[in-house]
């Protein structure tokens, strides 16, 4: 073998009360592509940042290509080639494609004025270089989360990048840009890039990965080879006990309607059309499940149940009552409880303690909160008194759907609830909701992970340029069929079909 692309030797970085990194080793070979697998809160994050300048660790040795480096700043990190894609874009949404590539390097003409013709074919060059097709011209605002994803990539390209780190980059993809983005990792690979990209899921791990370094509580557990090792084994290494993948189901004894949409209209942000004409039930003590393409209404669909969208026609019923035009605060209080999509935007205040996050819509008092730490295993270093903000992302997550569980609502709504969960996590959250029909509750379940809704829903309505285009219950939903009726997929058994693209165009 080469020398090792990265070495970190023995980092420690210590938050107060925890060290998020004790001791943690890595090596990295040029041109590999290197899994980082652990639970919520293991301190994957945490290493990348000190890899890339963002912390200084408090002890241990980094060494680029065999040479030891003093990473102090990104700019440090950046001029040692590697270059870093965050979980959370940092692009400017009203600049083009092209004007965020280059901001900080642009490139003058002999008058001194900003060149966009050459920002522009030089973006196009690397582009089509690595497979990365975007419009240089668009704007940030206009294309999609996996678009925005390929500038992001290609900014650090244009910077020269040739060690590329990637947190949790899939968390935000569907299934079809979690496939494009594994090619382009081959794709930067074989350019000779070397990678590191963390995930929880192990499919993308099998998929894409060489070699796979696990963390647990701010240790490393192990290195190994991908191909040798199982899905079980890595999940295992990771959380130190038997995961069950999968779940224990009691079938369903679904009661009365507790939701009903009739011919729901609403509209996008932007004005166009989002929800058309969409009906829908849910029964109490069962959970619904939408399945459907990013883009094609799902978004919309809730947030107009809970009144966070205004409704242009239809109606919403809830036990019967109209509540189309009742305000958040009285949904909220009949019982109906939300986890948004963006947890960052509509869920939490990071800047509140834990307790005020996890009572921002009760009025209990600790130990209420420290008991939905215990519950949900919310790793919080100072427990209720911990800043939201410096929670783990996942452990965030785990956050939110503690309090809104804790309201015991008779409606729930449920956006992806375990995105950037681990596996351990994942499990339990799953558990909680099938818990929560068991005791007679509505669940409406929007999640863009297959798995996830077949493992869980009693239905599943498919949607499509938001309209529901088939509902089949559980047990004849095999993969492909709901697969097709995302697509909007017309079948001859089903009795209106709606054969059509998505409205959006969101896909390339
Ligand atoms: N800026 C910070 N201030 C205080 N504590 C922090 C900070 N950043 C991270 N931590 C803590 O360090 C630990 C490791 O966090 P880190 O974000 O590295 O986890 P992670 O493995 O990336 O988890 P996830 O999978 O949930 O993203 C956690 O206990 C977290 O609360
Ligand atoms: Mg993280």
């Amino acid at each position: 073998m080469n020398t090792p692309a990265i070495e970190m030797i023995d980092i420690t970085k210590v938050f107060p009360g925890i060290a998020a990194n004790d001791h943690v080793n890595l090596t990295v070979w040029e041109g590999e592509i290197h899994a980082l697998l652990g639970e919520n809160g293991a301190g994957k994050s945490t290493l990348m940042s000190v890899l890339f300048g963002i912390h200084e660790a408090d002890g241990g040795v980094i060494r680029i290509r065999g040479k030891e480096a003093a990473i102090k700043t990104p700019n440090d990190a950046i001029a040692l080639g590697i270059g870093m894609v965050h979980q959370h874009f940092k692009l400017v949404h009203n600049f083009t494609v092209a004007e965020n590539i280059v901001l900080g390097l642009e490139c003058r003409n002999r008058f001194g004025n900003l060149d966009m013709a050459a920002a522009e074919k030089k973006t196009a060059e690397l582009s089509s270089a690595y497979g990365l097709a975007v419009d240089p011209r668009a704007r940030i605002e206009n294309i999609t989360v996996g678009m925005q994803q390929r500038v992001e990539i290609l900014k650090i390209l244009y910077r020269n990048a040739d060690i590329l780190i990637f947190d949790e980059p899939t968390a935000v993809l569907t299934p079809q840009e979690i496939d494009e983005l594994l090619l382009i990792f081959n794709r930067l690979k074989a350019e000779g890039k070397t990678i590191i990209f963390i995930t929880h899921k192990l499919k993308e791990i099998k998929a894409a990965a060489d070699r796979c370094t696990v963390l647990r509580r701010g240790r490393t557990i192990d290195t190994v080879i991908v191909k040798d090792a199982e899905e079980m084994e890595l999940a295992e290494k990771m959380v130190g006990r038997t995961i069950n993948f999968k779940l224990e189901r009691k079938p369903a004894r679904p009661g009365g309607i507790i939701l009903r949409i009739e011919d729901l209209q609403a509209a996008d942000s932007r004005g166009l059309p989002a929800v058309n004409g969409l009906s829908l039930e849910v029964r109490a003590g069962e959970v619904v499940g939408v399945a459907g393409v990013d883009g094609n209404g799902q978004a919309e669909l809730t947030a107009a149940i809970y009144g966070l969208l205004p409704v242009i026609s239809g109606r919403i019923l809830f036990k019967g009552r109209d509540i189309t035009r009742k305000s958040i605060a009285e949904r909220i209080k009949m019982g109906i409880a939300y986890v948004p999509e963006d947890r960052q935007r509509y869920g939490l205040v990071l800047d509140f303690y834990l307790y005020e996050s996890l009572m921002l819509k009760g009025y209990r008092k600790p130990p209420f909160a420290q008991n939905l730490i215990d519950q949900f295993d919310i790793r919080a270093e100072k427990g209720p008194l911990t800043r939201t903000g410096d929670l783990s992302g996942g452990n965030q997550q785990k956050a939110i759907i503690a309090r809104e569980l804790s309201l015991s609502p008779e409606l729930l709504i449920v956006s992806q609830p375990t995105r950037g969960l681990d596996v351990g996590a994942i499990e339990y959250i799953h558990t909680r909701i099938l818990a929560e029909r068991d005791k007679g509750r509505a669940v409406l379940l929007i999640s863009f992970e297959l798995d996830e809704i077949l493992g869980l829903c009693d239905r599943i309505a498919a949607i499509s340029r938001g309209s529901v285009v088939g509902i089949v219950p559980a047990e004849e939903a095999a993969e492909r069929r709901i697969g097709a009726m995302m697509g909007g997929v017309a079948s001859p058994d089903w009795k209106d079909p709606v054969p059509a693209p998505s409205i959006r165009g969101t896909h390339d």
